[in-house]
């Protein structure tokens, strides 16, 4: 079986300044020592507006978590105002960028094809997509909830190689549980996560679904992190409120030691 190392993000979405960004890292680093790093991978994913701030101090002092970014435009550039290039998120080292958000999705419409655009627009600047996927209450009390996240990934991976397919990650993140305190359990997340995988096999091929890293995300905290952890085909979690508090979101990577 391949080995995927944990992978532990935190989607700050529209929430702290620079200011606030530079003494959340610091504490946040403050906190974890090099076993935790060694153990699992660690990504924050400020705003746009405090990307340069934070790349700074992670660069300056050595620190390994990966620099994220929430979102970007699919076109190297042009007249799109307020918009963010992939190239310029190249330039200040992000390595990771969230796709496809189910808030980008709902508030601001993102479609199934633009997602695609942006993935492809990622890997071209040697970055890697976090692509997101879920179902809203109405899709899983209709049983819809696995064809929707099968579409999907169909549209949203289409002419994405398989060797590119196998290095993303997949963030799971039920519509319902975002934000409500309402968590999935461990056995529903495994079981959607295993969905996932399942699809990646279907579409991409065995090497890919083996290699991928799917996350779970709606209302993850320090309390239930441990147990969504020990499931097989999870191997993350993508964290919103949890992740705002340095001494919250070292707790949540430190989860193994609960
Ligand atoms: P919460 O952890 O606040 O539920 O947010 C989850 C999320 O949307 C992460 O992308």
């Amino acid at each position: 079986m391949t080995e995927r190392k944990p992978l532990i993000s935190g989607n700050w979405k529209m929430h702290h300044n620079h200011f606030q960004a530079i003494q959340m890292v610091q504490s946040l680093s403050y906190q974890l020592n090099n076993d935790d790093y060694s153990y699992c991978d660690v990504s924050v994913h400020p705003p746009f507006t405090d990307l340069r701030s934070i790349q700074t101090v992670l660069e300056s002092d050595n620190i390994p978590i990966s620099l994220g970014a929430q979102h970007c435009h699919e076109q190297e550039k042009g007249a799109f105002t307020g918009e963010v290039s992939t190239g310029m998120l190249e330039k200040l080292n992000v390595k990771l960028v969230i796709v496809g958000h189910s808030e980008r999705r709902e508030i601001f419409n993102e479609t199934d094809s633009q997602v695609n655009a942006k993935i492809k627009a990622i890997f071209k600047h040697g970055m890697t997509p976090i692509l997101c996927v879920g179902e809203t209450i109405d899709e899983r009390d209709a049983g819809d909830a696995e064809t929707k996240i099968k579409n999907q990934l169909i549209e949203g991976l289409q002419g994405i190689g398989k060797d590119r397919v196998g290095k993303m990650v997949i963030a799971y993140e039920p519509i319902w549980a975002i934000g409500t305190g309402a968590t999935a359990t461990p056995a529903d997340a495994q079981e959607m996560c295993a969905h996932v995988r399942n699809c990646i096999l279907e579409i991409s091929g065995k090497s890919p679904s083996e290699s991928i890293r799917i996350q779970y995300g709606g209302s993850v905290k320090p309390v239930n992190i441990a147990d969504l952890m020990m499931q097989n085909d999870i191997d993350g979690a993508l964290v919103g409120g949890a992740a705002l508090e340095a001494e919250s979101f070292a707790r949540l990577v430190q989860y193994r030691l609960q």
